[in-house]
């Protein structure tokens, strides 16, 4: 007998998200999502983390090295530098809402045993861990999401997204079947390996400040 595969494109978190009982059965739920093949390899599930009635919500790509072993978001060198920039632009971290395009992390090893090394998730990867996002969206209802780097802008804008194009710019834009305004940004990662590092941080600190701004 044929051993029948599921389509490739039939990759979905959908089936396991919740429609009751806010950000906590959501967490619960997530932690055991088969949705794509991502959750093979990781540790765990990074579900986004703050409080439910957060002003403002941070979109990243997916949980790094040190995420994928603490199960939070930003919680590695990259958090640390988001961390900074959002207080140097007057945004307070512990007031935002802060979670991933992807919940699991994805990664290659050059060798057997070494160092994990961060791979892009792909455009199916984002889009079957979506409802995880539009969720949190619907529970959370953030007056202003900031869009950290282009695959958060893909997942949540679509593939024509191009992130020097818009950041440090307010976007209206229906997400999900509901208005939203947002910021987008570079990704803190990408500061990190920027070869102007000052710059780079700069640039993100005055893109945070456009979304303190508006926010008012
Ligand atoms: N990079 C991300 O996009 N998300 C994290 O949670 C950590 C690093
Ligand atoms: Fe589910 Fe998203 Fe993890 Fe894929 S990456 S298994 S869709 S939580």
């Amino acid at each position: 007998m044929a051993v029948t595969k599921a389509p490739e494109d039939a990759y979905t978190a959908e089936p396991f998200v919740p429609d009751r009982g806010g950000l906590t059965a959501l967490r619960k739920a997530a932690a055991d999502c088969r949705g794509c093949p991502l959750h093979r390899d990781a540790t765990q599930t990074v579900f986004g983390a703050g409080a439910t009635d957060a002003r403002v919500m941070l979109v990243g790509e997916q949980p790094g090295d040190q995420e994928d072993r603490q199960g939070k978001p930003f919680v590695g060198p990259a958090g640390k530098l988001l961390d900074r920039a959002l207080q140097e632009a007057g945004l307070d971290p512990a007031d935002a809402y802060v979670t991933n395009a992807v919940k699991h992390f994805k990664f290659t090893r050059a060798e057997p045993r070494k160092r994990r090394i961060h791979k892009a998730p792909s455009l199916r990867e984002m889009t079957a861990c979506g409802p995880w996002l539009a969720a949190e969206l619907a529970v959370v209802e953030p007056e202003l999401i900031v869009v950290l780097g282009a695959t958060a802008g893909k997942a949540l804008l679509g593939s024509s997204f191009r992130v020097t194009q818009v950041r440090g710019t307010v976007l209206e834009e229906e997400i999900h079947g509901r208005p939203e305004r947002l910021v987008p940004t570079v990704h803190p990662s990408a500061v990190l390996r920027a070869d102007d590092r000052e710059g780079a941080y700069q640039g993100l600190v005055a893109d945070l400040k456009v979304a303190a701004r508006a926010l008012g």
